[in-house]
């Protein structure tokens, strides 16, 4: 019998690293509205409950019915949701002066609780809130707490009667055990986070930690022969991870069903359009490849303002997409490489608007394509374990996330193909730099950042000296950022030496361009494309 945690969100910001931990511990996780629990669904092993933005007493804070899981399964709440269990089984949630922010220590802990096995005197912890728990409910215990906070965590040892109280009534009696924390075990600055997790997924809700990306390549491959059967299937490629690591998992499911379309829209990295398409070829993929270039830059022709630039990106890819899916007339699915963060609702949890994050979009009504997403529960990370699974080259597992609309978002100004060349030679030279520099860890920059590229102001010019004569040329910024998510970056500290070789390597070798400045900008503020 499959197995599964159900995380329940409250709206916290770290509801996804919630997920992310427990399928570290090779345990399958779902992420869920906090009022969507399957009450119906026997593989679910344990329950977490996330924390939220808002407080136990806001009138519009989120409620949940406990009895659909107390009793059934294994119960953990995670900061809101130790309030929560606190406040609605009985006890007492306040605001205080004790609340805390940031690292605190447990100066008290329970070492012989299953919570806390392998714990350490001291441990540190990550809190974040702004209520505190006063009293727990009847029944309950304290199994830590810090200097300022008494019920950091606490606990309902299982089997033992849960007190009836408003504003739920607990019908169980015998129940399998609820665990309560006020701190975040899911967050880096809890050190011991990951075995309090591994504690409560593994020891106490009975994980057998199947879930890994060899089990999820044998039991996708499975499940895809037997959804398509005998169907056609079209897919579009980009180049990037999620949608090569899809098309490698349904050509193995179903070989030459597949078809993948890969539509050149002439904003590409320098040669990438034929780099990806040799890739795939030697992946053994049935490949498309469209070059539609000269229609993009037409519809392009004169347009500054960004938005606009991706409207007309997103519908001429969409016509030409469809123009060539429309050969396979006896296409059934329209296979996408949509992974988990893109689904997930962190933070709109009432189940309404899902992100809409499709770069295809606006399918040809009459071909009435199912669609299939075998990535739809993966994490990004996963996503590349998936990849080297399946063996793909590491160079197409490891490479940095490029947007859609390309680089006509970092060309500010209208598009020519003129700038699009320089600004391919800049971005190579960046690049290429990252690739080769091996930093003093053993790593090469380009794997320890998320995302790098160059942005062409080509609504500026400004004045150089080359020689004994005077330019009047374009600026570049080069943007390298760390991220883990793309929802928040850090610009990267890159080496010096390093910048300064990449200065000038762009300067003398591009001409069009004559100064160079690096991006210093965090997210948020700013965003990681300039447009
Ligand atoms: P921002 O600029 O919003 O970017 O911080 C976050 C991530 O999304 C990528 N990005 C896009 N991807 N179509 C895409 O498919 C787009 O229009 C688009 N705009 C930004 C960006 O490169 C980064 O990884």
């Amino acid at each position: 019998m499959a197995q599964k945690i159900i995380i329940l969100d409250f709206g916290s910001q770290t509801t996804q690293l919630i997920g992310r931990r427990v399928r570290e511990l090779d345990t399958f996780c779902e992420i869920m509205p906090y009022n969507k629990f399957p009450t119906d669904d026997p593989s679910v092993i344990g329950v977490i409950l996330s924390g939220s933005p808002y407080s136990v007493h806001d009138p519009e804070a989120f409620k949940v019915d406990l009895t659909q899981f107390i009793g059934r399964v294994p119960v953990l709440g995670i900061c809101y949701g130790a309030q929560y269990i606190a406040y609605s089984l009985g006890g007492k949630v306040e605001k205080t002066d004790s609340r805390e922010y940031g690292r605190a220590n447990l100066e008290t802990i329970d070492f012989k609780n299953p919570l806390f096995k392998g714990f350490e005197v001291d441990a540190q912890v990550w809190m974040s809130h702004g209520d505190t728990i006063t009293h727990i409910p009847d029944g309950f215990e304290c199994i830590a707490s810090t200097k300022d906070v008494k019920y950091a965590a606490y606990w309902c040892p299982p089997g033992t009667a849960v007190a009836n109280s408003s504003p739920f009534t607990l019908h169980s009696s015998l129940h399998k055990g609820v665990f309560a924390v006020q701190f975040h075990p899911e967050v880096f600055h809890t050190l011991q986070g990951t075995q309090l997790l591994r504690n409560f997924v593994v020891d106490i809700c009975g994980s057998r930690q199947e879930w890994s990306a060899a089990s999820f390549v044998d039991t996708t491959v499975s499940e895809l022969k037997k959804q398509i059967g005998r169907d056609r299937v079209i897919l579009g490629l980009s180049g990037g991870v999620d949608s090569s690591v899809a098309a490698v998992l349904l050509n193995r499911a179903i070989g030459s069903q597949l078809t993948c379309i890969f539509v050149d829209h002439g904003l590409l990295r320098k040669n990438e359009f034929c780099q990806v398409m040799n890739d795939y070829k030697a992946l053994g993929l049935n490949v498309i490849g469209v070059d539609a270039s000269e229609k993009f830059f037409n519809d392009l022709k004169g347009v500054v303002e960004p938005e606009q630039k991706r409207k007309i990106i997103g519908r001429d890819f969409v016509e030409v997409f469809n123009a060539e899916a429309r050969k396979i007339t006896d296409a059934k699915w329209l296979a996408q490489g949509t992974i988990y963060p893109d689904r997930i609702e962190s933070l709109n949890i009432t189940g309404k608007v899902i992100k809409s994050h499709h770069n295809v979009g606006g399918l040809p009504k009459e071909m009435q394509l199912k669609l299939c997403e075998p990535l739809q529960w993966l994490f990004k990370d996963e996503v590349r374990l998936v990849g080297r699974q399946l063996e793909m080259p590491e160079h197409l597992i490891k490479r940095h996330p490029f947007p859609g609309p390309g680089l006509a978002v970092r060309i500010l100004g209208d598009i020519t193909p003129y700038k699009v060349h320089i600004l391919q030679e800049a971005d190579d030279i960046f690049i290429r730099g990252l690739r080769e520099y091996v930093d003093t860890d053993g790593m090469t920059l380009y794997d320890k950042i998320w995302q790098a590229g160059v942005v062409l102001l080509s609504t500026i010019q400004t004045v150089g000296v080359m020689g004994d004569e005077r330019t009047y040329e374009h600026p570049v910024a080069l943007r390298a950022v760390t991220s883990t998510d793309a929802m928040t970056a850090d610009w990267a500290h890159l080496p010096y030496d390093f910048m300064a070789k990449i200065s000038s390597e762009i300067i003398n070798k591009i001409q069009g361009v004559n100064r160079v400045c690096y991006d210093i900008s965090s997210k948020p503020p700013a965003t990681i494309e300039w447009e």
